[in-house]
């Protein structure tokens, strides 16, 4: 199976359980005998450092610009003679990656509309399509839970305002993705870790026959 590596992102909302799940995919391959790698965006890459600052306002971006380096963060993930994604499928290594272009779609996509991040990312020779998507599904209220939100009634109320509307623009760019092909998994992840390991498992092993 190592001859034949997959490439397989996860996305979902804060509290969806992504890490736990991933870490857990990766022990379950890797019994099956599949070598796998698992990476994340935005990258260690001094593009994806660059992300992170402004994410933390420390410095100022338009989300145009914002687009722009995520967009970039995620060539150089593609491409990276150490790291990149493509160099770890070449020496048969399945990719986990935590977050990619589907995030962009969703939260750049929301301020500066679907189309212009589709064109940055899914018309990019440099960006691979994934093998899989599996985006693990959870309610907004379910995810506040296990975030344990100690917030005052507003912020909660924000918060669950927030996950909604994220949740419901995953949907709206999965929608759109329909038409390209691509092979997007909506797991029910308000399971135990166990029972959402299962499932996600068995939806990965689909992509490997
Ligand atoms: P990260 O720190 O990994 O947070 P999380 O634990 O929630 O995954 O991700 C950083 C933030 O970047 C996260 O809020 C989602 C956002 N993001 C985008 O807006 N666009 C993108 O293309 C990516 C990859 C992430």
């Amino acid at each position: 199976m190592n001859n034949n590596p997959k490439f397989i992102v996860f996305e979902g909302i804060d509290g969806a359980g992504k890490t736990t799940q991933i870490n857990l995919l990766r022990e379950e391959l890797e019994k099956l005998g599949i070598l796998c790698e698992v990476t994340a965006e935005p990258t260690e890459l001094p593009s994806g450092k660059a992300i992170r600052r402004a994410l933390a306002k420390e410095v100022d971006k338009t989300p145009l610009e914002m687009a722009e380096m995520f967009t970039f963060d995620r060539e150089l993930h593609n491409t990276d003679a150490k790291i990149g994604i493509k160099k770890m499928l070449a020496e048969g290594k399945t990719v986990i990656c935590d977050r990619y272009y589907y995030s962009s779609l969703a939260y750049q996509g929301t301020v500066l509309g679907y189309d212009a991040v589709a064109k940055l990312n899914l018309e990019n020779p440099k960006i691979l399509k994934p093998d899989m998507c599996i985006f693990l599904d959870l309610s907004p209220e379910e995810s506040l839970k296990r975030i344990g939100n100690r917030g005052n009634t507003v912020e909660i109320y924000e918060n669950l305002e927030y996950l909604t509307r994220t949740r419901k623009t995953f949907f709206e760019v999965f929608e759109h993705l329909r038409k390209r092909e691509e092979n997007i998994a909506i797991i029910n992840a308000c399971g135990s870790i166990s029972e959402v390991s299962s499932l996600i498992l068995a939806a990965v092993l689909d992509v490997y026959k």
